[in-house]
């Protein structure tokens, strides 16, 4: 397990206050608030939540009990019906938000559209009648597989709303990628494009679909719904392919929404982890919709006013979670972007901001350090003078991007929200609110109210401020993941033994490093197992491994992170060849195109180095921590004797 490294981070003083305009205007406007609020929902994490669902979602039926929790599972408002689609569409109807932006679109190449919420809902319950007329059922997966169009929203609530749980899976990933996916999700239906823009390409998606699905591939998959999106050439097989503009125009928008448990899974999304293939991580519905709801509402201080922007992509559980859920269910406008600042165009982020007065503005570390590489000039050169609130998310943020976001982007006056989460949890665990809480550059601050987090050893004892630990969280949450799909016990094995249980009282294990500092302020330091985070994307270096190992040239290949200024951390695999086959440069290429093809262009190796052999124990395993001492230049740390043969790092150094 890599120990954190905590030096870099532990001289940062500087402390942000926000102003007292900012602060007057928003829902908790000092630290005695969230105290206060942070005590009441500590004392009964429960009765706290119970108190919200009540008062801020609608409930076809009220739950019996708030919470049965049988370490590690956990139920939320058990017995209670609801439904997400309708908490996001159907009960906004019957106010004056009836006619309000809930989605607004801005394409690639400039093109846009606003759909109202009423629009919104007609479009949601033809697709939910299109389903049902494909045979999908409640209970029955649909794979999600699309660019950054109003569409997938769409897809995602309409899934929603007859109680199919979507599995979204990111339009980046390769068709081998999907299929795996889609394998282990059984998906009955994939919703799909011809293709999307990106950096004014054209990516086909519908192929990727095709060849994922080719031989009976995925014998589950009975219908493919495609949109048209591109008007590229795709083949459309009869009786399985369906485009889902000529089914919508037959479909009643008649479809009222499922009464569903709240414990009845919403959905399906895969992560990396450890070991192994992606794991699916479950969530349900209750308590999901409440903690994305309300984790929305006062971390963002949303108003009905405000213009929302998150610039993630709604493969990803941020996405999901604060561009679809948390922001419908609020009854909020939140914005769509389908481009990515390109070389034709590298100041389109300012572009959105100014034609649509964006107030909340909300993206990632990796972005900001583009944005601090090509030059203030492009924002400078934009009106920024709508935004109100900044938020980050993904990976630590270093204090010189926070700092350049703050004055360059925020010009001094927005608070940035730092949020820490992940796919597991659901939404925001650590986090600011904004009007209560003062900053300090690369802290996410404070937890949640309700989130009873902490920094422990290994062997779960709390350890002293300003020491570095592992991030737990001691009580369970509402949107918690509730399972690994299929594996129980993985979920188990992961997430709750890692750190023993102690008289029967479970921690939650983050995976991330952290420090806690003299005023409760949570530093988050990255990973601690073998998941590295290359630009906000989170990949497991088993898969990356795997991926190599599948190429018939590859004996053995050890992958890990190396630091990396622009994404934070790059791919660096060290790979031994097969006997016959010769290290060259067109055979890294090669290597390097056939993990985008296994996994997706977002895993493609920065660098790989052919070695004799890798540092092993005698025991036989691979030891990492040299491996990423090499990757990044760095001298060995620590003590070689353990290795099987000493004459192996000398090799991999000369390699360089
Ligand atoms: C990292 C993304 C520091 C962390 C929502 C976590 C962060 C992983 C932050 C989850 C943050 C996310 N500060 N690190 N504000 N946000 N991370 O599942 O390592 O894609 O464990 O969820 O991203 O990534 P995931």
């Amino acid at each position: 397990m890599a120990e954190p490294n905590i030096e870099s981070i532990l001289n940062e003083k500087r402390l942000f206050a926000p102003s007292p305009e900012f602060a007057q205007q928003s829902r908790f406007k000092s630290s005695e608030d969230y105290e206060a609020l942070y005590q009441q929902a500590a004392a009964d994490p429960a009765a706290f939540w119970a108190e919200l669902a009540e008062k801020e979602l609608h409930w076809f039926k009220k739950w019996d009990t708030v919470l049965d929790w049988q370490p590690p599972f956990a139920k939320w408002f058990v017995g209670g019906k609801t439904n997400i689609s309708y908490n996001c569409l159907d009960r906004h109807l019957t106010t004056w938000r009836r006619n309000k932006a809930a989605l607004i679109w801005e394409g690639e190449s400039g093109e846009s559209r606003t759909l109202t919420y009423a629009q919104l809902h007609r479009e949601v319950c033809q697709i939910a009648n299109v389903l049902k007329n494909l045979g999908v059922k409640k209970g029955d997966r649909v794979g999600i597989y699309m660019p950054m169009v109003p569409e997938a929203a769409i897809a995602m609530l309409a899934c929603a709303r007859i109680g199919a749980p979507h599995t979204v899976i990111f339009g980046g990933f390769s068709a081998e990628a999907l299929k795996d996916r889609l394998l282990d999700a059984e998906a009955k239906v994939v919703i799909t494009a011809d293709g999307g823009f990106r950096k004014d390409k054209v990516v086909p998606l519908k192929p990727a679909v095709d060849q994922a699905l080719a031989n009976n591939g995925v014998p589950s998959v009975e219908n493919v719904l495609v949109v048209q999106r591109t008007k590229e050439d795709v083949l459309m097989e009869p009786g399985r392919d369906h485009w889902w503009h000529e089914r919508q125009a037959e479909a009643s928008a008649d479809c009222p929404a499922e009464e569903m448990d709240s414990e009845d899974m919403l959905f399906i999304l895969y992560t990396s982890g450890t070991t192994g293939k992606p794991k699916g991580v479950v969530h349900t519905t209750g308590g999901y919709n409440l903690y994305t709801h309300i984790t929305f509402q006062w971390t963002f201080d949303i108003k009905d006013t405000d213009v929302y922007w998150c610039t993630a992509d709604v493969g990803w559980i941020t996405g999901h979670s604060y561009i679809v859920y948390g922001p419908l269910s609020n009854g909020a406008t939140s914005l769509m972007y389908e481009g990515v600042p390109r070389p034709s165009n590298p100041g389109c982020f300012w572009d959105v901001v100014q034609k649509y007065g964006v107030n909340i503005f909300y993206t990632a570390p990796t972005a900001i350090r583009a944005f601090i590489k090509m030059g203030e000039e492009l924002p400078n050169a934009r009106d920024l003078s709508s935004l109100r609130l900044l938020g980050t998310v993904g990976e630590p943020i270093n204090p010189e991007a926070w700092m350049w976001y703050h004055r360059v982007i925020g010009g001094g006056r927005c608070p940035i929200v730092d949020t820490w989460w992940q796919t597991e949890t659901g939404g925001f665990m650590i986090t600011p609110l904004p009007g209560a809480i003062s900053t300090k550059p690369g802290s996410a601050t404070r937890p949640f109210p309700g989130i009873l987090a902490d920094v422990v050893d290994l062997e779960g004892n709390p350890v002293a401020d300003n020491e570095g630990g592992y991030l737990v969280v001691k009580h369970p949450w509402p949107s918690m993941m509730r399972t690994v799909y299929g594996n129980d016990e993985r979920y188990r094995r992961t997430y709750w033994e890692h750190i023993p249980p102690k008289d029967g009282q479970y921690v939650y294990f983050a995976g991330d490093g952290a420090r806690r500092d003299e005023d409760g302020y949570f530093w988050v330091m990255g990973r601690v197992d073998d998941v590295i985070n290359v630009s906000g994307h989170r990949l497991g270096t088993m898969e990356i491994e795997s991926a190599l190992v599948s190429h018939p040239a590859v004996a053995e290949a050890a992958v890990v992170g190396r630091k990396d200024d622009l994404k934070g951390e790059d791919v660096f695999a060290f790979v031994t060849l097969e006997g016959n086959c010769k290290p060259s440069d067109e055979l890294k290429e090669e290597l390097k195109r056939h993990v985008v093809k296994e996994i997706g262009a977002i895993a493609r190796p920065g660098e790989i180095r052919f070695a004799d052999a890798l540092p092993k124990t005698r025991s036989g395993k691979i030891i990492r921590r040299f491996l990423r001492n090499l990757a990044s230049g760095e001298e060995v740390a620590g003590d070689a004797s353990t290795m099987e043969d000493q004459s192996v790092l000398e090799k991999l150094r000369e390699g360089a």
